[in-house]
């Protein structure tokens, strides 16, 4: 994105994207920012990269981040965490004291977008920082895009909707990361019910019409949730006749991948071929299911039709309201899906339908629904990961 652009926009909300917010320790490299990245909306702080994490778990409205690492243990772990809470499309650029070539490769292959050594000079600042970080030119770097993590019920009422809601809710508290909540059904979508908002008509226009989704899209069609989750969903007549595009799914997806560290979406089933790039993105593909006859069945042929688009990794299996009354004994559940489900969840009794009618998510209402959803949270943000793997799953490498 260009600077001189984003600075001419009339929009108040997309204004404070263009900030370019500094971290730094000495006196010198302040200066060579200020004067090396003149003319830009510059906010110079003092401090380091853990003064930057903690900023961006609470605002996220920047366009550029400098930020020193000097005097850091293992920069690597400050940068994994940095990583978890930072936009993806905001580019990053540190500073430190290290000089060594092999330093500055790891650093780079991480995704960032440039390391100088301190102290920093003007020309410095403006021949080898202003032009990758604020110029027009987007810097060669690998798809550092958002997570996606996909939920599809074999059955209906298998959870859903109400699993996706608290996950999307459970990962943002967790990670402190961005979250966007997608509910790609458009027609008869229950996560804003649920979560007692009236969605727009912003995503059908997007979906149907990608050329019209600009970035405007997110600040019209996102509703926020809270600080870190945002709930993208439609509400069309029931008659409606949809015109959903491959094209308009994948800009959306897009969009929301630069702008958001995790992307949950609730997919309906059975999957439209528009929507095949939502689960060929996603890292995971969370099958759900009762422990029931048509369940089981379901959840057989949807894990196929998963592992054809997306991969055999891809795909998980969720048993949920597990050892529910009446509900088939966990030995036939096993010898049908021929393997035992990759997760599982208890029945929670008539808690979580009350939140449902009280259009309150489920996590505020039902105290143990929480520790269910922390495996699963787990599993997606990798934590016990060795470190490297981690970092460059992190950036998106
Ligand atoms: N683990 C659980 N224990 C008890 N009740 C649950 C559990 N999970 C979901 N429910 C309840 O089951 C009902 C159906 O859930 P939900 O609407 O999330 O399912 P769904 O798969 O999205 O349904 P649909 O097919 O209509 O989209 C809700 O009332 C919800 O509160
Ligand atoms: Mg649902």
């Amino acid at each position: 994105m260009n600077m001189a652009v984003m600075n001419q926009s009339e929009a108040p909300s997309v204004v404070t994207r263009d900030r370019v917010i500094c971290f730094v320790n000495d006196e010198e490299s302040a200066a060579a920012l200020r004067k090396g990245l003149d003319g830009s909306n510059l906010v110079i702080r003092r401090g380091t990269i853990r003064n930057a994490i903690r900023m961006l778990e609470t605002d996220t409205e920047l366009f550029a981040l400098v930020t020193d690492i000097s005097g850091i243990d293992d920069p690597f772990v400050e940068l994994e965490r940095l990583a978890s809470v930072c936009p993806p499309d905001v580019r990053v650029a540190l500073i430190g004291d290290s000089r060594e070539i092999n330093f500055y490769r790891e650093l780079i292959e991480t995704g960032i977008t440039e390391y100088l050594p301190r102290p920093l000079t003007r020309d410095m600042v403006l021949e080898l920082l202003r032009p990758k970080l604020i110029g027009g030119v987007v810097p060669a770097q690998p798809d550092r895009g958002g997570h996606v993590v996909s939920i599809c019920g074999a059955q209906g009422g298998a959870g859903a909707t109400s699993i996706a809601i608290n996950l999307a809710l459970q990962l943002a508290e967790t990670t402190k990361a961005k979250v966007a909540l997608l509910d790609l059904h458009l027609q008869n979508g229950e996560t804003a019910v649920m979560l007692g908002v009236r969605p727009g008509p912003g995503l059908r226009i997007a979906l149907e019409n990608p050329m019209r989704a600009d970035t405007l899209f997110l600040e019209r069609a996102a509703i926020e949730i809270n600080d870190r989750v945002s709930l993208i969903a439609a509400d069309e007549e029931l008659d409606a006749q949809l015109n959903i595009t491959e094209a308009g799914v994948r800009h959306v997806l897009g969009l929301l991948r630069q702008r958001f560290n995790y992307v949950v979406v609730d997919v309906p089933v059975p999957f439209p071929p528009s929507i095949y790039p939502v689960i060929s993105l996603s890292r995971q593909v969370l099958v759900l299911l009762e422990a029931e006859v048509t369940g089981l069945r379901n959840a057989y042929a949807l894990r196929n039709a998963v592992t054809n688009i997306a991969g055999k990794d891809r795909v998980f299996t969720l048993l949920n309201r597990a050892d529910r009354a009446g509900g088939l004994p966990r030995a036939t559940i096993v010898k049908a899906l021929g393997a035992e489900p990759d997760m599982v969840i208890p029945d929670l009794g008539k808690g979580m339908t009350q939140a449902v009618n009280l259009g309150i998510p489920a996590l505020k209402h039902v105290s143990k629904l929480r520790r269910h959803l922390t495996p699963i949270v787990r599993e997606i943000t990798g934590v016990g990961v060795k470190r490297k793997g981690r970092l460059r799953r992190l950036l998106g490498l």
